[in-house]
């Protein structure tokens, strides 16, 4: 089997990819290792940037989401019993972002798939990336019970952090960067409508804690907790007594409590791989760079790369210019930094590190009375939270 893009990885990256590829007309095949269902289900993140929106709505993804996701102008910053609102359209010349869970995003892509019969593999286990550095890299993958080989003129791997494509690449020919917070987030969903109509951010002298929500009907939040916590040591009334205790504020709020219907927990890591490129293998997404979810950029970084990618790829196809492809690693890596940063200074500025020294965190109330005092403070916080366009960093690049 033959194809000219081979895609590892049936992700929001590797999805999309292959929706925009095949608008281009460039043959790809997607290669996932778990069932639908799986991916379908995952809990993962739930912002999107207005660019991942332009995206999804451009592959002719965008329908269900326009309908039912929330648009947000704002997020509200919690801290030594205050509130303060960061307005995002004044302070970024009208950007906002929108609330629509990441497994839903799934559901969509792959819903756009199947009606346009994409070679998309599920229970695809791909065991090696051959040829990284000849014209005919190869993917060994099992299916259906069978060892299989694709051959393809290049590989996209689209198969997160644990996947095989990034150390595909040899390790002499790559840089490793990353750091290991702390600390670990416990996160829920709970049948409750949220207790509030924007995101809260919360630091507090017993952990951080977020507020999130799915749906005007389903509330998602989170608590700081040890690194290596077993849910199970979290029965929901601790979870809520919890919650009340973090996001305490002076002034008549109070936070509803509902039944818990999901309950997991997720270590925070900053990881970044470089380059994006060996030769005819090239990394999009998880696979490429991981940022911890306080500053919710996991998923937008990995719509951000996939559209640089296909414009890239449409370019060869069209023009057999190559710039695109040959720029795609430092295009990409300009805006991973830039989220790498902000999802730093967001979790290092909100989380209490258990063993940090008071200095800590009276430097961190001094931030974010910055934030709350300061319009360009809080611009700078706002721009990076809605996302620049994914054009002007392609231009910058
Ligand atoms: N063979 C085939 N598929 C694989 C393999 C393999 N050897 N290894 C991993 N996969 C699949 C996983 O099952 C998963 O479905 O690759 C997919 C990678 O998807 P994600 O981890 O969701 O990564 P990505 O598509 O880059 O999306 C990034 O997802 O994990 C979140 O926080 C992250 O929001 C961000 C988004
Ligand atoms: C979520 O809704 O899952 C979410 C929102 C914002 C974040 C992280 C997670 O920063």
């Amino acid at each position: 089997m033959h194809t000219t893009v081979g895609i590892i990885g049936g992700g929001p990256a590797g999805l999309l990819l292959g929706c925009l590829l095949r608008r281009s007309g460039i043959d790809c095949v997607i290669l996932e290792s778990r069932d639908r269902d799986y991916v379908e289900h995952r809990q993962r993140a739930g912002i999107l940037e207005q660019a991942t929106v332009d995206a999804l709505r451009a592959c002719g993804a965008g329908e269900r989401l326009e309908r039912e996701g929330l648009v947000h102008d704002g997020i509200e910053l919690r801290f030594d019993r205050r509130s303060h609102r960061v307005d995002f359209p004044s302070l970024t010349g009208g950007r906002r972002v929108w609330v629509y869970a990441q497994t839903e995003v799934v559901k969509d892509l792959i819903a756009l798939h199947e009606r346009e019969s994409t070679p998309l593999r599920f229970q695809a286990q791909v065991t090696a990336v051959e040829g990284a550095d000849t014209d005919r890299p190869l993917v060994r993958f099992t299916h259906q019970g069978r060892d299989q080989v694709l051959t393809c003129d290049y590989v996209v791997g689209c198969d997160g952090f644990h996947g095989v494509t990034r150390t595909a690449i040899p390790a002499v020919s790559r840089r490793d960067y990353e750091r290991i917070y702390p600390y670990s987030w416990l996160g829920i969903l709970a049948d409750v409508p949220p207790s509030c109509d924007e995101l809260i951010y919360a630091h507090s002298p017993r952990g951080f804690a977020l507020h999130s929500m799915r749906s005007t009907t389903v509330s998602r939040l989170y608590l700081q907790v040890p690194n290596g916590t077993d849910p199970a040591e979290w029965p929901d009334e601790r979870i809520w007594d919890e919650l009340d205790a973090r996001f305490a504020v002076d002034g008549d709020w109070k936070l509803e409590r509902g039944p818990i219907t999901d309950k997991s927990v997720l270590p925070m890591r900053s990881s970044v791989t470089e380059p994006m490129r060996f030769g005819r293998i090239l990394l999009a997404g998880d696979a490429a760079h991981i940022v911890p979810p306080t500053g919710a950029k996991g998923l937008n970084l990995a719509v951000a790369d996939v559209v640089v990618l296909a414009r890239a790829f449409a370019q060869l196809k069209e023009t057999a210019s190559s710039d695109l492809l040959d720029a795609y690693s430092d295009t990409c890596l300009r805006r991973v930094w830039r989220a790498e940063h902000f999802s730093y200074f967001m979790t290092t500025t909100l989380h209490t590190d258990p063993e940090q020294p008071p200095f800590e965190t009276r430097l961190q109330l001094a931030q974010l009375d910055r934030v709350a005092a300061s319009r360009h403070a809080a611009a700078e916080l706002a721009e990076n939270y809605v996302g620049l366009p994914i054009a002007q960093i392609q231009h910058e690049a």
